[in-house]
């Protein structure tokens, strides 16, 4: 990871600076809404309303996006999808993000299935970090959770991610009531166990998915793990994000708390999502969007994208609406890039 410490202006002092006064300081980028698993709370099964190939942004045009958010003081890219490692020649469009000055820190989200066959190119290309969506250690469960026989795959994945030297590998597990709730525990020491920090993570009702998948509160499963694992809030901040971080008290492990729903975090936001089709997505929970694609295949300048991002960015609405309208968002989370 390249020095993350210096201030997130970028080399012309530009930034983006919303309607609430935030900065934006991070873009998420998918690279594909396929994605190999149907996991229960994201793409439904049997859905197929996939993006056209045509309307996929190509390398080069992720790349001038990604430069023109740089220059405008965005620091940090994390690759997405659906599932990221289905674009092929993935590590290409890697080390052309990472040949950009600006651009100091490049991750990776990912469901690991495919991650053995691609870690070590995707390290050596400059994806520094990566988490990975794992909802249970339960073969069975997963399989009920995600579709597929996925664990196996998994589970490579994991260890190929540690030996390739992804420094935090993060997990993220989806809470869900009487699915996998009762695993959290066991998940936490298999991460303590293997130097991964665990992310808990509410279910957003984003589509017909998300709506029904059994929300939980994370407030009391944290107060029960503190407890139990005699943590403390961590003293560093970890990674940028909205997740709240506790420690055990020996240093031995780390557990993130994401909780859209019970305490939004939507006032500390720094991030809008580019979506494959060249889409800006503002916020995962509302509609305001800015479509890229049409004004890049116009053959539009440098300093004419730029303004297009600022006008984009004037759009960000202040926050969700998850509690107060939970049936709003019809898109899932696969199309948005979660
Ligand atoms: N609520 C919360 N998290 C979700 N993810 C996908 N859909 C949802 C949802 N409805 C998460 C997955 C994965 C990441 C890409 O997005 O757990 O880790
Ligand atoms: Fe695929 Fe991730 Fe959605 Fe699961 S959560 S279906 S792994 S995109």
């Amino acid at each position: 990871m390249k020095n993350l410490s210096i201030s997130p202006a970028s080399a012309s002092g530009a930034q983006l600076i919303d309607r609430f006064g935030r900065q934006l300081t991070y873009l998420r980028v998918s690279v594909t809404d396929k994605c190999d698993l149907r996991c229960s709370y994201c793409m439904p099964k049997g859905f197929n309303g996939f993006e056209e190939p045509e309307n996929w942004l190509t390398f080069a045009e992720i790349e001038r996006v990604v430069a023109a958010f740089g220059r405008l003081g965005v620091a940090r890219v994390r690759l997405t999808g659906g599932e990221p490692l289905l674009r092929r020649n993935l590590p290409q469009l890697v080390e052309r993000l990472a040949s950009h000055e600006e651009i100091r820190d490049i991750s990776l989200s990912t469901n690991a299935t495919q991650l053995h066959k691609h870690a070590q190119a995707l390290y050596q290309a400059g994806v520094s970090r990566i988490n990975v969506s794992l909802d249970s250690l339960d073969k069975a469960c997963m399989e009920n959770i995600t579709g597929r026989d996925s664990f196996a795959s998994i589970m490579a994945g994991l260890q190929a991610g540690k030996q390739a030297g992804f420094k935090p590998i993060k997990l993220n597990m989806v809470v869900m009531g009487g699915v996998n709730e009762h695993e959290i525990p066991r998940m936490a020491e298999f991460c303590f166990n293997e130097g991964f920090i665990l992310r808990l993570i509410e279910a957003m009702p984003m589509g017909s998915t998300g709506q029904n998948s059994q929300y939980r509160d994370i407030g009391p499963i944290r107060d029960q793990l503190v407890r139990q694992f005699d943590l403390i809030p961590a003293a560093e901040e970890l990674g940028g994000g909205p997740a709240r971080y506790w420690t055990r008290r020996d240093g031995q492990g780390t557990i993130g708390f994401i909780s859209p729903i019970s305490q939004h975090f939507c006032a500390s936001c720094n991030r809008v999502r580019l979506a494959v089709d060249g889409t800006l997505y503002m916020c995962l929970g509302q509609d305001e969007q800015f479509a890229l694609r049409p004004l890049l295949r116009a053959g539009i300048s440098d300093t004419e994208l730029e303004q297009a991002i600022r006008e984009a960015i004037e759009l960000k609405p202040e926050r969700h609406e998850f509690t107060t309208q939970r049936h709003k968002i019809i898109r899932f989370m696969s199309q948005t890039g979660g």
